[in-house]
């Protein structure tokens, strides 16, 4: 019997462009000098693609990060999103930003007056507003609890973020980040502040919600170990992304 061709194309060909980032550049002016940090940045993420960017601490990566999620404006380039190009500026960037993106940062950025389920909630309260967001609190608390048990933290949905190990803060940060179903998730250094232990339980759940829930994600990590688990790696250098 003959076998069949054998041209199967890779999983990146046969996805969907999500994110194209076409020539972004960043510069910072500190006194008489200019620090030229981004020099034209190209990327795509596809669509359930799990990406990951490297690069030496101090090469731009996180100032990559905040340009692809319009917190903050480049000196030039663009951001598109399935085919719209996005604002970098204003309410129309804040809310873009708030339908498209989840973020996850290293230091979790969590309020820590409130609990973890209202930690949970409150993107949901500043996107929606609050009489939209009065009318719909039993299904927005319901889904705050799922995400929460989700996450492995369904005993410590009324801890306050000093109650809680770092681990279970960085799980909080990402139900936070998922609660308005963004389609993109974006990480900076998730594991960053975590014992080796402690980020093997993170990069499993990222994993996961990737394998399982087909998650889109762009992360940025120095973490090598990470990085090998993710679709596609590209490293910053010289202001630049290169495939590794
Ligand atoms: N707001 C800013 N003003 C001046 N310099 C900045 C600013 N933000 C970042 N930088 C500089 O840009 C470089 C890249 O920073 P960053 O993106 O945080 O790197 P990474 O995340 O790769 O460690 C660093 O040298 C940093 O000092
Ligand atoms: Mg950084």
């Amino acid at each position: 019997m003959e076998h069949e061709a054998t041209t199967t194309p890779t999983a990146t060909e046969t996805k969907r462009p999500l994110l194209v980032v076409s020539g972004i550049e960043k510069s910072f002016r500190m006194g008489s000098q200019t620090l030229h940090i981004l020099r034209g940045v190209d990327l795509t993420l596809h669509e359930t693609e799990m990406l990951s960017i490297v690069g030496q601490s101090g090469s731009g990566k996180s100032t990559l990060l905040h340009q692809i999620g319009l917190l903050d404006k480049p000196d030039g380039g663009t951001v598109t999103y399935d085919g719209t190009r996005l604002p970098f500026r204003g309410a129309r960037a804040a809310a873009v930003r708030n339908r498209l993106y989840g973020f996850v940062f290293q230091f979790y950025h969590l309020l820590p007056e409130f609990t973890a389920l209202e930690n949970v909630i409150m993107p949901k309260m500043i996107g929606e507003g609050w009489s939209a967001y009065g009318r719909q609190k039993r299904e927005i608390k319901e889904k705050a609890r799922a995400l929460l048990e989700r996450v492995g933290l369904t005993d410590r949905m009324k801890h306050r973020p000093p109650q809680l190990s770092g681990g279970e803060r960085q799980r909080v940060a990402i139900a936070r980040a998922l609660i308005n179903d963004p389609p993109v998730l974006l990480c900076d250094e998730p594991t960053g502040n975590l014992d080796v232990e402690t980020s093997g339980g993170i990069k499993d759940l990222l994993w996961d919600l990737n394998r399982t829930e087909r998650q889109s994600m762009v992360m940025v990590t120095h973490d090598k170990s990470l990085a090998e688990r993710t679709d596609r790696t590209l490293e910053l250098v010289d202001g630049m992304l290169r495939a590794l």
